[in-house]
């Protein structure tokens, strides 16, 4: 989230401003510090804020002002109109769920945690020893830092069975985040006009990654408990796609994690089409019960190609995931990635290293499980409570999301704006469709702040409910 202390001083002088006189001079930093109880350099980089949003001035020695306003031009950028021409491809602008997350509302849309979960204490001392090393300054190899490289490997080798021989350091990719080697993935592997099976519903930044590298997409059913095998192989043979996109372990958004027979039954059905099974397994540090082992560990015939993030369990400003692909393939996603981001910053995978190799890591990971499991239970007994017209179609036993069907006929867009004119934040399950969303949902994130705000939250949805319906 992008709060911090001082963004209530922030907010609270722009209101001040709004109908302030320009050159009035705003409350000292004594008296900023004083009313808001925060420091000097607190009140400082709230003043540094509203200078950059152009809204204030400092004289130094003197005070800061209401600045002006400008007289503004209307700019005039038709020529480029005809230098773009109609845009090729449409990708979708933006997520509701990158929306930025402010401290006065309740926030169920973002897919990031909030930073009361993250391993603030280990990730602030690592990037302190990181800047005392040559990863500061120095330029990885394009695979990666070797001693992460092997990190990743291990941790994929730990769940392989003996009878399957298990990836290599050289098997694996450093890439910025899953969403950057799920890019380096289709380029490398599907490639424009060519089919891509994909479940549905699935991850947003999915179908904007195929739609980037103008991938057609064939989407199949997916549900609570995953997508139906014979359904892939005959959508495998019909399409002649070589390659499916899923995310076996706690799929985002309906939670879905496969059971052992499944994965089998796809991985066989994979090898019978010469196919890919591109695995997202972005939520491996997300399972709150049962142990979840990824389908790459039971393949040893490079079908499987899998992404392993670290952005959203270490931290969101740490931006560091893997793709471990095996034969030829491995070769394509590493060209691709060259091509588009020569490597990933040897700082941020310096910091990632240090993280998950602490004996904290683990501690760490254990207690946020429990606060996330938590934060599940009391999100899914509040939609029992309040919105008892809707469904929830199960309760995962990973990741970070519930996903509710919300009545037939609802007007989802319309229920998101509702909620947000009363403080709330959700976002409508429209977007994790890569086609006619077959039903009206919505994603309702409990990784986000303020879990004592939950039940609330609940309840103002099924207020908005009520009055749309
Ligand atoms: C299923 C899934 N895959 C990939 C990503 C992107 O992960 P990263 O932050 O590592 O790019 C997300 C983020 O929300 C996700 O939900």
């Amino acid at each position: 989230m992008n709060d911090d202390s001082s963004t209530p001083i922030v907010d609270e002088l722009r209101t001040w401003i709004a109908t302030a006189a320009p050159g009035a001079r705003l409350p000292s930093t004594r008296t900023l510090v004083r009313q808001h109880e925060v420091s000097p350099l607190t009140v400082q980089k709230a003043l540094r804020s509203l200078v950059a949003l152009g809204l204030v001035e400092t004289r130094p020695g003197v005070g800061s002002f209401v600045r002006a306003p400008r007289t503004s031009r209307p700019h005039d950028f038709g020529w480029q109109t005809a230098a773009l021409g109609t845009p090729r491809r449409q990708i979708p602008a933006q997520s509701r769920a990158l929306q930025p997350v402010r401290h006065d509302v309740i926030a169920f849309h973002s897919g990031y945690p909030d930073r009361g979960l993250l391993p603030e204490r280990l990730v602030r001392s690592a990037f302190a020893r990181m800047a005392r090393t040559d990863a500061a300054v120095a330029r990885p190899p394009s695979s990666g830092l070797p001693e992460l490289q092997s990190w990743f490997a291990a941790e994929l080798a730990a769940m392989t069975p003996a009878s399957v021989s298990a990836p290599g350091p050289q098997d694996v990719i450093v890439v910025p985040g899953n969403q950057g080697g799920l890019t380096a993935c289709l380029h490398a592997l599907v490639g424009a006009g060519r089919p891509l099976v994909i479940e549905s519903p699935t991850y947003w930044g999915a179908i904007h990654a195929a739609a980037q590298a103008g991938v057609q997409l064939v989407p199949i059913p997916s549900g609570p408990h995953g997508p139906d095998p014979d359904v892939l192989a005959d959508t495998l043979a019909r399409s002649g796609a070589r390659a499916f996109y899923a995310q076996p372990t706690h799929a985002n958004p309906t939670g879905a994690r496969w059971s052992p027979q499944l994965a089998d039954a796809v991985l066989a059905t994979v090898r019978q089409h010469g196919a890919f099974l591109i695995e997202d397994d972005w939520a491996s540090d997300f399972t709150l019960s049962g142990e979840a082992t990824p389908v790459a560990a039971r393949d040893d015939g490079g079908h499987v190609v899998h992404l392993r993030s670290l952005t959203k369990s270490v931290a969101p400003s740490v931006r560091v995931a893997a793709v471990t692909a095996r034969g030829p393939a491995h070769e394509r996603i590493l060209t691709e990635v060259r091509a588009a981001n020569m490597y990933v910053s040897g700082a941020l995978q310096a910091v990632a290293l240090d993280v998950v190799t602490q004996p904290g890591w683990r501690t760490h990971l254990r207690s946020m499980r429990r606060e996330l499991a938590d934060r599940r239970d009391l999100l899914a007994a509040a939609v029992g409570e309040h919105l008892p017209t809707a469904h929830l179609t199960a309760v995962p036993t990973g990741g970070l999301n519930l996903w509710v069907r919300l009545p037939d006929g609802t007007d989802a867009a319309r229920l998101t704006s509702g909620c947000e004119a009363k403080g709330v934040l959700v976002a409508p399950g429209d977007e994790w469709f890569p086609a006619e969303p077959v039903g009206a949902h919505l994603r309702l994130n409990y990784s986000g702040p303020n879990p004592g705000a939950f039940v609330e939250g609940v309840r103002l949805i099924g207020a908005t409910l009520d009055e749309i319906t």
